[in-house]
């Protein structure tokens, strides 16, 4: 029987699922007529602003003969290759000149396109969008639609402050975000005198229900030796403070605290960089003490260190994961977790069989842990 030879099989790949926004770069971090490069979903990118400061994201290979694009000339409008200076609208791609081309050559150069995603600006953060299935390999077409906005924080007032963090880290995406869900590892991992101590563990309860694509932990009063609910405590009385937590495919996860007019929102996404290596990035937006000079740097030192703890948590559990060790998930504690993988499983499947999609969670748990 003859092999059927499929070049641009697409695999699935449930460590990089794409049809989703993901977070790239931060708005800083790009400046005008200025080219980046970024790596989503091992996937490498030139990402840059236009003389307008609109941002584009062209994929890091010249559709000629490869070479990377945030190695030529950029004007504000149009990317010229290093190479042959073949030159490309960063928008949408398409080729303006081949410079090799003689008059009475007449090559169709603008069916050709530098492969091209969609992207956006949200809450200080460079969004781009990851089609599904991905562009085909050199001389793609314009670029797609995304099917919704990018994900935005959400904000309860029209006066705030607003903050981000990020951090590597050498685990696929997969442990970054069990690690982003687990409940247990509070008292050992993010120690503090200032904090909590590992003597501070108690018994909890926690409600949780199904939402699209995630679920969420039900609108509850926050733990007493959590940082935020502290901060609240000087501002509101107990009773009135509710955090809700969700989180939905691919990656992203929202807590809200709110204690009357005040509040605390922020929204977390773990992104796949390459199948071994993910990026926490964290946007927060707050208006408590926006008065206050230091109260943002504070809150800024208090969850850079947690994200610290995090990160260097997952850099020596990198060590133990090198030669692919059995690993289990324990009930209740890594509940959360099991439902992201069967979340991830059930996308999948709809995706699979052009269906939709099958929540794993029937209604609401309850579900009971110490930490
Ligand atoms: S490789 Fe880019 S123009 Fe030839
Ligand atoms: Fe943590």
């Amino acid at each position: 029987m003859p092999e059927i030879d499929l070049p641009q099989r697409q695999v699935t790949d449930a460590l990089m699922l794409t049809g989703f926004w993901y977070r790239a770069l931060p708005g800083d971090r790009v400046h005008r007529n200025q080219l980046c490069k970024a790596t989503l979903l091992e996937i490498p990118l030139v990402i840059g602003r236009d003389r307008v400061g609109q941002p584009f994201a062209l994929r890091d290979a010249c559709p000629h003969r490869g070479m990377p694009l945030n190695c030529g000339r950029f004007d504000g409008e149009n990317l010229e290759c290093g190479y042959h200076g073949w030159q490309f609208d960063v928008h949408n791609g398409q080729c303006q000149i081949i410079p090799s081309l003689t008059a009475d050559q007449n090559m169709k150069v603008d069916r050709i396109y530098a492969g091209s995603y969609p992207c956006d600006e949200q809450d200080h953060f460079i969004w781009v969008y990851m089609p599904d299935p991905a562009p085909q390999g050199a001389g793609f077409g314009p670029p797609g639609e995304a099917p919704e906005p990018s994900p935005e924080l959400e904000k309860f007032s029209s006066k705030y402050k607003m903050a981000y963090l990020q951090a590597e880290m050498p685990v696929s995406i997969d442990h970054g975000i069990i690690g982003l869900m687990d409940p247990a590892h509070g008292p050992f991992v993010h120690q503090a005198w200032w904090w909590r101590s590992r003597h501070s563990i108690h018994e909890k309860q926690k409600h949780f229900e199904p939402i699209v694509n995630g679920f969420r932990m039900s609108a509850h009063t926050p733990s007493s030796n959590s940082a935020p609910y502290k901060l609240l405590r000087l501002y509101a009385d107990a009773d009135s403070i509710s955090t809700t937590i969700d989180f939905r495919l691919p990656n992203i996860r929202t807590e809200t605290i709110r204690a009357g007019k005040y509040w605390f929102s922020s929204l977390t996404t773990v992104t796949p960089i390459t199948r071994s290596r993910c990026r926490i990035d964290v946007v927060a937006a707050w208006n408590l003490f926006r008065w206050v000079p230091f109260i943002p740097e504070m809150l800024k030192y208090v969850f850079a260190k947690f994200v610290e703890q995090d990160r260097r948590t997952m850099e020596l559990q990198a060590e133990g994961l090198k030669y692919n060790p059995h690993l289990m998930l324990i009930d209740d504690a890594d509940r959360p977790a099991k439902w992201y993988f069967q979340l991830k499983a059930a996308h999948l499947e709809a995706k699979r069989t052009g269906t939709a999609m099958k929540h794993p969670m029937q209604g609401p748990v309850t579900l009971k842990w110490r930490s």
